[in-house]
């Protein structure tokens, strides 16, 4: 039993999230915190809307309305996706709260205390027709190095250098093409070369990452810069030092403020809760001796949480080069494991919601069911690799895995037992085969849940689904609907399917707990098998304006462990579980697709 904090990427709030998103953070950091408290560990899963930043500021100005106003309206949107997935947050809450800025200040000041945060004057764009900074990433011009002509700001995608914006020759700005202005700028800095040490010493205590995870942390750490942590900006978590708190244009840099959502979520959790302490078992080094620390992201995220967010964690405790004190939140735990996944491509291209190839999120779920998407997502997703969603793998899945498969074992064998018997019929004696299957299923607790704990979903599922097909193979080897002579057989029989039927259901809980809810009732279950997320209007509990979480009671589910039937619990017909799709669908989406 541990306390596991399952700290799951922030999505950005300027737009609606599209089914590559919630491929990478989204499914993956359900399933394994569904295991985990299945397994009776005590999880807390947070996350919210990142809501800062250029990205809300460039959209909102496009839209014509505030960055407040788009961030009202998309989280929301994300809040009704998410809560439509199932995804069962402890809290998922938003970076606009009071609570929020406050932990963030908090972690500021602490660094700049403890000297890991100095000023420096720098060049920065500037756009002339609007006045605002532009960021490097939307200053494109000629590569001073190689001389391919469309490199960004920050880097050249030809040849791989990072970049100053104003060595690029002929910068322009892609928001509108003009030329920026480059000017002085003073702003604040992250030492990061003073955690160079303790961050290696971290890394190398790490095991059981994804290799490439590993590998690709390690590198970074051979040329760690002074990293700028605030911008010219007016939208974003004011920086809390004499002189600079009141000042409206310069804000905290977005990923500063986004990866301390983590902590500052934590806290609110704890804070609604009842008991404000709460957050520590999570995150202080002596509060939660057994505490572990697991982030869930896409790959573009790795430097984030694997290089800056463990080192303001370590500068806030006092344990980079420059020593320190912890500041008043104490010492802080660094990540256990950054579970990072790869892309997920859309009919062999690159997600793109300005050229349209996109699903999103909300348009899935109004088409299809969300155990129907979490399941491809967990069969097919990105776990290790960059893979490719097509309509026609997910139609094959659907309809011939989880349909024919899944959906077919447990609708033939309640049907039959429910037809013969009115009840799941009690076992006489069992033969070898019986005891072979139930031998099987048993088994397969160890051995999925051991999976899910080491981020190997794909192959955790894999053998969920093996212990289906053995099920399948079994009741077509016994064919139970020629023993109307020998009901004790039959009873037997459908008794050993259906045990093999629960088991089943509980592997495959953390997957599809939609349709694991539906199966327990169709069993006779009553209660909650698995827990979901509400959305509950609250209050900002420091005085800004209400808003949507995400959050639940999730101590009440099914354990993760066989549970015995008891013959005799009455059985009604089964309605089906999963639907069968039409395989004109294929065509339909693509259609929509091209346009
Ligand atoms: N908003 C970022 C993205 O969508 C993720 C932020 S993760 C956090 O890529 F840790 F910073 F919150
Ligand atoms: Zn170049």
């Amino acid at each position: 039993m541990s306390h596991v904090l399952a700290a799951v990427a922030w999505p950005y709030a300027n737009g609606p999230r599209h089914i590559g998103h919630v491929s990478g953070f989204g499914v993956p950091s359900d399933v394994f915190s569904r295991y985990m408290r299945m397994a009776g560990h005590d999880v807390l899963m947070v996350s919210g809307t990142d809501e800062h930043g250029t990205p809300i500021q460039v959209q909102a100005d496009k839209e014509g309305v505030t960055p407040r106003e788009l961030a009202d309206r998309y989280n929301r949107v994300i809040v009704e996706d998410l809560h439509g997935l199932g995804l069962a947050y402890d809290l998922f809450t938003r970076t606009t709260t009071g609570n929020h800025f406050a932990v963030v200040q908090e972690l500021f000041e602490g660094l700049h205390r403890n000297g890991y945060i100095v000023p420096k004057v720098t060049m920065g764009a500037i756009s002339p027709s609007t006045g605002r900074t532009l960021p490097d990433r939307y200053i494109e011009g000629t590569c001073p190095i190689c001389g391919y002509d469309s490199a960004r700001g920050d880097q050249c995608d030809n040849c791989g250098n990072q970049l100053d914006p104003v060595d690029l020759i002929n910068p322009r700005s892609k928001i509108n093409g003009e030329t920026p202005e480059f000017v002085e700028t003073e702003h604040f800095f992250l030492d990061l070369p003073a955690f160079a040490q303790a961050l290696g010493k971290w890394l190398d205590t790490r095991d059981g990452w994804r290799p490439n995870v590993l590998r690709f942390s390690k590198n970074l750490l051979d040329d760690l810069q002074p990293r700028a942590i605030t911008r010219d900006l007016e939208w974003g978590v004011p920086i809390p030092l004499d002189g600079w708190r009141d000042r409206s244009d310069k804000r905290i840099y977005v990923w500063f403020d986004a990866v301390i959502g983590y902590l500052s979520a934590s806290i609110e959790w704890a804070r609604r809760s009842g008991d404000p302490e709460a957050w520590r078992r999570w995150w202080s080094p002596v509060g939660g001796k057994d505490a572990r620390g697991y982030y869930f992201m896409g790959k573009d995220n790795i430097v984030f949480h694997s290089v800056i967010w463990p080192a303001l964690l370590l500068g806030y405790s006092g344990e980079g080069d420059r020593g320190g004190e912890p500041g008043a939140l104490g010492p802080l735990n660094l990540p256990t494991e950054v579970v990072s996944s790869e892309f997920l491509t859309m009919e062999g291209r690159k997600f793109s919601s300005s050229r349209q190839v996109v699903i999103y999120v909300r348009d899935f779920l109004e088409r299809y069911d969300a155990d129907a998407l979490r399941y491809f997502i967990a069969v097919a997703g990105p776990e290790s690799q960059d893979t490719d969603f097509t309509w026609a793998e997910f139609l094959r899945r659907n309809n011939d895995e989880l349909v024919a498969g899944w959906g077919n074992l447990v609708n033939r064998s309640v049907s039959m037992a429910a037809k013969n018997f009115g009840a799941i019929p009690p076992a006489g004696e069992l033969t070898t085969e019986d005891r072979a299957l139930l031998e099987t299923a048993k088994k397969a607790f160890a051995t999925v849940g051991g999976l899910i704990e080491k981020h190997r979903q794909k192959q955790a599922i894999g053998e969920a689904m093996r212990v289906v097909a053995e099920a399948n193979k079994y009741l077509s080897e016994q064919a139970p609907w020629k023993m109307k002579e020998d009901l004790d057989r039959m009873g037997t029989v459908l008794h050993v399917a259906l045990q093999a039927v629960s088991d089943c259901n509980t592997l495959l809980t953390p997957f599809l707990p939609h349709s694991a809810q539906k199966v327990h009732e169709l069993l006779g279950g009553t209660g909650i098998h698995a827990p979901m997320p509400s959305i509950v209007e609250v209050e900002d509990i420091d005085g800004g304006p209400a808003y949507p979480i995400l959050t639940g009671d999730y101590t009440t589910g099914a354990r993760w462990e066989s549970v015995p039937l008891e013959g005799g619990r009455p059985l009604a017909p089964p309605k089906p579980v999963f639907r069968k799709l039409d395989p004109s669908i294929v065509d339909e989406e693509l259609a929509r697709l091209s346009g």
